[in-house]
């Protein structure tokens, strides 16, 4: 097992990270236990999870629907009346079982019942292992808009049992290898030299896991509250969001990493136009990108609703629209200004690429 310091709590990595689950439950005094889960994670890791840590056989079940057009304030209110019907106090414990839309908003909940009470995560998506269980970011989506309402509050600690993965859906488990690539693009060359030749699905290893682990912490941990360095974690998120964002719109919502992987490939584009990456590590970026991920449909993209989405952006200032971009693989940027232009020109990019892909070339 690979134990990973975070700010001020504990990641634990590997197959016995239930058994360090176990202990900590043991060594911390929780009036009540309730476990959040989605029907996935009801069905494919609860079952395994209360074998591994029988202490949780008591804990309160809190069952909400999966997808992120669930990540709402509405599915909010119904967990805070469930943890209040079932007798949950200041001094209760909330484990979310999931992936990121349970971590975000299992999170968010816990930071604001009764004023704060202690949660951990236990992720079960590649995505929300590698990413979005670390880094103490909760938060909802509000009218179809990412994140809009959340808080900066840390889990007592994170348990990361990767066989948990053994059921995640191929779609999933190539959404959360954007993030790893992601890590990899913007603090490790490398890591991105490896992470290229992996397939997707062999990302499941403890050492991949712990190195995007790693990186998050590193950065988070130098910035915690997001006023400069933490921004590098937008790569690909600033488009990606709005890519997202857009989608949730018309009523088919998209992988967060799918939308993030789209993103990456604009904000390659931007990097490449502004801030020093070379043509051909552009070529090498897209490319790898078209190789693991699918295209959306160009013809359904509307670069100016993107732009106008982009420009809610929580990283802009006073209307200026900021992104964090790359100067080479392993070396990142923030608070780079691009103007709405660039931004167009980056998303035709994308559009002229996926539309070669579509057409077989
Ligand atoms: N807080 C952060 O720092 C941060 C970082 C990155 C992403 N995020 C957020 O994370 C969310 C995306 O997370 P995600 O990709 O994990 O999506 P998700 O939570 O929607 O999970 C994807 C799907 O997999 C299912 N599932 C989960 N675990 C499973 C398992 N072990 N077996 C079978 N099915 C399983 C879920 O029920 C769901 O249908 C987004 O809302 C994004 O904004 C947050
Ligand atoms: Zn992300």
């Amino acid at each position: 097992m690979i134990t990973i310091q975070a700010d001020n709590y504990p990641v634990y990595i590997g197959k016995y990270s239930l058994t360090a689950l176990g202990e900590f439950l043991v060594s911390n005094f929780y009036s009540k236990i309730f476990i959040m889960v989605d029907e996935n994670t009801c069905k494919y890791c609860l079952p395994d999870l209360i074998i591994k840590v029988p202490k949780l056989e008591k804990a309160e079940i809190i069952e909400t629907e999966s997808g992120e057009d669930n990540k709402s304030i509405e599915v909010c209110v119904q967990i805070w009346k469930a943890m209040t019907e079932l007798g949950a106090d200041r001094k209760s414990l909330l484990i979310n079982l999931g992936g990121g839309v349970i971590s975000d908003m299992g999170g968010f909940a816990a930071s604001v019942f009764k004023r704060g009470m202690d949660y951990i995560n236990l992720p079960t998506t590649l995505l929300s292992m590698v990413d979005a269980s670390v880094g103490g970011k909760t938060g909802l989506n509000l009218d179809n808009q990412k994140n809009q309402v959340g808080t900066f509050s840390n889990p007592k600690a994170v348990f990361i049992y990767p066989p948990f993965l053994n059921s995640l859906k191929e779609n999933h488990f190539v959404s959360g290898f954007a993030e790893v690539a992601k890590h990899a693009l913007i603090a490790d060359n490398e890591y991105w030299e490896a992470i290229k030749k992996l397939h997707p699905l062999d990302a499941d290893e403890e050492k991949v896991i712990s190195r995007s682990v790693e990186i998050k912490n590193n950065i988070v941990s130098q910035d915690p509250d997001e006023k400069g360095l933490r921004k590098i974690l937008n790569f690909g998120h600033t488009v990606g969001h709005a890519i997202e964002s857009f989608f949730l719109e018309t009523g088919n919502p998209v992988e967060h990493g799918e939308a993030i992987a789209a993103g990456m490939f604009c904000e390659a584009f931007l990097s490449y136009k502004i801030s020093g990456l070379k043509h051909t590590q552009l070529d090498e970026i897209c490319n790898f990108l078209l190789k693991n991920f699918s295209v959306f449909d160009p013809s359904s993209i509307e670069p100016i609703r993107l732009l106008e989405l982009m420009q809610h952006d929580k990283k802009n200032e006073s209307g200026i629209m900021l992104f964090s971009l790359i100067e080479k693989p392993g070396a990142a940027v923030f608070n780079v200004k691009v103007s709405s232009e660039m931004v167009l020109q980056s998303i035709e990019f994308y559009k002229m690429r996926a539309a070669l892909v579509q057409s077989g070339n």
